[in-house]
């Protein structure tokens, strides 16, 4: 065994014996990146389609994230919620100048974001005296792994194996408006709540309509309950646009944030309208790490570096490239069913299981998602350049041609 081959061989050991069994690892350890690119151990190259799952959206290793992750390091790196902060109150203004007026909790993760908004959707409950409230979700959502988190996600296979979960969720077919308003109607008086991704992306990219968006507007606007977006995978530019809403024609009431936010930083937030922004009141909901200095700081460089430099025109341009090419090998290829998506956020459903796809993938130098059993995801960095996208889709191509002529 060669030098790098026996260093994964050590990665993989010691991963398989002090890290909890969680994960279906590809046999894969990185060790640097830059841009679009990643290479493992063994110096081998990558097309990373995957972006740790829409979070380094500006690549890996931006020059000038590191230069303020430097900054900030040498200044101060947390101290505690307790006291004022220069770098969260500046990044909360950003958010709230790029949302909508209100006010931001910051937290560490997208399940943290989830989590404050089921807290708040429940104090809002309190508030109106509800007191069996219901929130409605949407099959096949994704909204996080904590308890919360799997009892708002729509998918029965992370529900089960932990006793019983929360109540007072409701699930309803996405899309599927005659569902939405027999859920109003049914619940009358009790929803507080609709929470829904705009394009639904763990169960394999699933864009809701501008109609479907628009009528649960109505919906909770008529009946008072809250509007939530899930804007964890969607946000900061993955789809072409800052956040997804912006397409919609209305601002949700509350917005949960992670992922991009933070360039591979941990940090989430949630966006609070002005209307709901004290249902939350003081001493209800805290965290310690939640926009610390460093998080803080990184993400307020996260956010200006989309905003000044052409990053969604790219996205634009990218994507155009990645659906034409990705309709023609349709058109080829009968196992491809049908590509779906925004932006960089780009499902392929395949009418094979997607898992072998993204491993052959892996081994020819390309990284992609294998989702919703039959669905490969394609999230490459938003500063992805035209040459590696092509190249990247070469790579899928010639793969998918492989187990079409099986
Ligand atoms: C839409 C959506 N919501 C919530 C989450 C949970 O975020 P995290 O893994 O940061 O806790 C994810 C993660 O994939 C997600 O895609």
């Amino acid at each position: 065994m060669n030098d790098t081959a026996s260093e994964f061989q050590t990665t993989k050991e010691l991963t398989d014996k002090y890290l909890l069994d969680l994960f279906n690892r590809y046999p894969v350890a990185f060790r640097y990146g830059v841009n679009e690119l990643l290479f493992d151990q063994n110096n081998k190259q990558y097309i990373d389609f995957l972006s740790g799952v829409a979070v380094t959206n500006l690549g890996h290793s931006d020059p000038d994230i590191i230069e303020a992750i430097r900054t900030q390091i040498d200044k101060l790196m947390h101290t505690s919620n307790w006291f004022y902060s220069e770098e969260a109150s500046k990044l909360a203004e950003l958010l709230i100048l790029n949302t909508f007026p209100g006010k931001v909790f910051l937290c560490n993760s997208g399940t943290e974001a989830t989590e404050a908004a089921f807290k708040l959707a429940r104090a809002y409950a309190e508030q109106k005296q509800i007191h069996d409230p219901v929130i409605i979700s949407l099959h096949k959502s994704f909204h996080g792994r904590s308890v919360s988190g799997i009892s708002l996600t729509g998918q029965k296979k992370l529900h089960t194996g932990f006793g019983r979960l929360l109540d007072g969720i409701e699930f309803v077919s996405p899309n599927n408006e005659e569902e939405l308003v027999a859920a109003f109607e049914r619940f009358a008086g009790r929803v507080v709540a609709f929470i829904a991704e705009p394009i639904i992306g763990e169960s394999g990219i699933i864009p809701l309509t501008h109609g479907y968006m628009n009528l649960a507007r109505e919906l909770t606007l008529e009946n008072e309950a809250l509007l939530i977006l899930d804007e964890i995978q969607t946000g900061f530019g993955r789809t072409g646009t800052m956040f997804a809403f912006e397409t919609f024609g209305f601002s949700p009431d509350i917005m949960m944030l992670a992922k991009g936010l933070g360039s591979g930083f941990p940090i989430g937030a949630l966006v609070v309208a002005e209307k709901y922004q004290d249902v939350l009141a003081k001493g209800t909901h805290g965290t310690t790490f939640g926009g610390n200095h460093l998080g803080a700081a990184i993400a307020y460089e996260t956010i200006r570096i989309i905003q000044t430099r052409d990053i969604l025109a790219n996205v634009n341009s990218c994507s155009e490239i990645a659906l034409s090419r990705l309709h023609q090998i349709k058109d080829k290829l009968k196992i491809v069913k049908e590509i779906r998506g925004k932006g960089l956020h780009i499902g392929v459903e395949l009418t094979i299981p997607s898992r072998q796809v993204a491993e052959l993938c892996l081994e020819k130098g390309l990284i992609v998602n294998a989702t919703g059993d039959t669905v490969i995801r394609i999230m490459p960095a938003l500063t992805i350049s035209t040459q590696y996208l092509n190249e990247g889709l070469d790579i899928l191509e010639s793969v998918l041609t492989h187990f079409q002529n099986q």
